[in-house]
């Protein structure tokens, strides 16, 4: 990567570089991102741009009266769908711009507050910080989720996973969404450029944007095979990979996920998996 002009390529970043500048990214660019994205966002708990639905996949399992986290959850528009189900959710992101957003979305939420029978919820809490040291006790949740939040951006997502399982109560679900590893191969390109492979699969050298020398934004390429090691390795059992299809009805695109790639090839994996037992020492 040179120095100047703003370039985007690919580097080695020091895990703590990383998430220094992912946080100042997402600080700097909530307010387009969500000005983008956020209404469609806003219509429940969306897995990726597929449009998949919580509310459709049931990945979570009943999250009524349950202790659930959402981690990288930006502007928490997952966690408000917990909290209307009648979940108790507290909603955990690295950027205080989203979460800033998350405040202003909450107050404005009519239907935040009871669950669908009626009774009163206490909503999802706002906790700003890094995903690889999550300031909860051991044994505080039930659930766990994320939906392209935190694992793709940071160098080191075994401590993420670690902490998960930390915060989780035994047998609790982790459900995360993240970037089909397949789609590292090809240019981050919605049209037919983005349709030739150009990259190594097996290339784990993050993507980064950089400005004067100083990295901006990462984003972190794990393998298949290296996603289901993380999580073998931190204790979790793997339930199921789930590929969204693109709906035949869907006609926008988001990014580099588009129909025409959609079609072809997958944009999203979403990995389901629960606390296994402990391994004896
Ligand atoms: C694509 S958004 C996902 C959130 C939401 N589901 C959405 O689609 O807007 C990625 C979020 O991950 C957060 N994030 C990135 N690195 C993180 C980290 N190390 N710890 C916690 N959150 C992080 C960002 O601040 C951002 O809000």
């Amino acid at each position: 990567v040179d120095a100047d002009p703003p370039v985007a390529g690919f580097r080695p970043v020091a895990p703590d570089e990383s998430v220094r500048a992912n946080r100042a990214w997402w600080d700097a660019e909530a307010d387009d991102y969500l000005a983008e994205h956020g209404a469609e966002l806003a219509a429940g708990l969306v897995w990726g741009p597929e449009g998949l639905d919580e509310a459709s996949a049931g990945l979570l399992g009943d999250v009524t009266g349950r202790d659930v986290l959402e981690v990288g959850a930006g502007a928490a528009q997952c966690a408000r769908w917990v909290a209307r189900r009648g979940g108790r959710v507290v909603a955990c992101d690295l950027s205080a711009q989203m979460l800033r957003h998350a405040r202003r979305d909450h107050a404005g939420a009519a239907d935040l507050g009871a669950t669908p029978d009626g009774a009163a919820t206490r909503g999802a809490v706002l906790v700003q910080c890094d995903a690889r040291a999550l300031p909860f006790a051991a044994g505080s949740f039930d659930v766990a989720f994320s939906a392209y939040g935190a694992v793709p951006f940071v160098a080191d997502p075994r401590r993420v996973f670690a902490e998960v399982a930390r915060v989780l109560r035994p047998g609790g679900r982790w459900v995360f969404s993240v970037t089909h590893p397949i789609r590292w191969v090809f240019p981050d390109d919605p049209g037919p450029a983005g349709l030739t492979v150009g990259f190594s699969y097996f290339d784990r050298t993050p993507y980064v944007e950089a400005d004067a020398g100083r990295i901006r934004y990462a984003e972190h390429h794990r393998t298949l095979g290296d996603r289901v090691r993380d999580l073998v390795a931190t204790g979790f059992v793997l339930d199921d990979v789930v590929e969204p299809e693109w709906p035949a009805d869907l006609g926008r695109a988001w990014g580099g996920w588009s129909p025409q790639r959609g079609r072809l090839i997958p944009g999203t994996a979403i990995f389901v998996t629960h606390l296994g037992p402990p391994t004896p020492p």
